[in-house]
């Protein structure tokens, strides 16, 4: 029987691989490319796990690269689900990298997956509730909230149809652009 709602330690999954020559750039650092590979395989398994069936990647939220990965060390992803809606689910995932002679850790990157649930026909699925049981959990949570109003309310105020750039040119005169509008508004 599907659950109703799951824990988050349901579905956490975490994966460790040693970067090899081949995912590397002339530089011998690992390609962004290749770490958001293997975000999105672990976002996919992480959200599969809660809805107990495939999912899609339906949007990537921010990835900024805080540190370089180098060749030889040893990377893992930590994910979770922070978020469950009707069909979606937000997972965040920590990247983190060992250097295996010293120790060393370092934070790489985190992000937030958006997956869709989908069933055996490609229609999107109800998806379990979320059992939130510590501080984390409902920060966690929260933040997910805010980060999918602040996404609506960014596409609702520059959508195409409504857009004019009237009110805004002043606001660009501190930015590194030159405004030569050719068409009228
Ligand atoms: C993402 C996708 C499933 C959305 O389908 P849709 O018919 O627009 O579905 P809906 O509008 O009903 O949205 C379904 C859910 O996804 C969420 N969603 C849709 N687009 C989203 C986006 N860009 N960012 C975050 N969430 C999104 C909706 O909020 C909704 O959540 P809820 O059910 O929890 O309330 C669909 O666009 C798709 O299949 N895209 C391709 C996915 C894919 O192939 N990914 C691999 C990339 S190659």
């Amino acid at each position: 029987m599907i659950k109703k709602y799951k824990d988050v330690e349901d579905s956490k999954v975490v994966l460790s691989e040693l970067m090899l020559p081949s995912h590397s750039n002339f530089s011998g650092k690992i390609h962004g490319g290749y770490i958001l590979f293997l975000m999105d395989q672990i976002a996919f398994a992480c959200a599969s796990k809660h809805s107990s069936t495939y999912c899609v990647t339906a949007s990537v939220d921010t990835v900024d690269f805080l540190n370089p990965i180098d060749v030889g060390d040893l990377i893992t992803l930590k994910s979770s689900i922070n978020y469950v809606g009707r069909t979606s689910m937000v997972v965040g995932i920590r990247v983190e990298s060992e250097n295996i002679k010293t120790g060393e850790i370092k934070h790489c990157n985190s992000s937030y997956f958006t997956m869709v649930a989908k069933d055996d026909k490609g229609v999107g699925m109800r998806v379990p509730g979320l059992i939130i049981n510590s501080n984390d959990e409902v920060r966690r949570f929260l933040k997910s909230v805010k980060r999918i109003e602040m996404k609506r309310q960014r596409q609702k105020e520059f959508d195409d149809e409504d857009f004019s750039h009237d009110s805004y040119l002043s606001d660009l005169e501190n930015y590194n652009v030159k405004i030569e509008l050719k068409e009228k508004n």
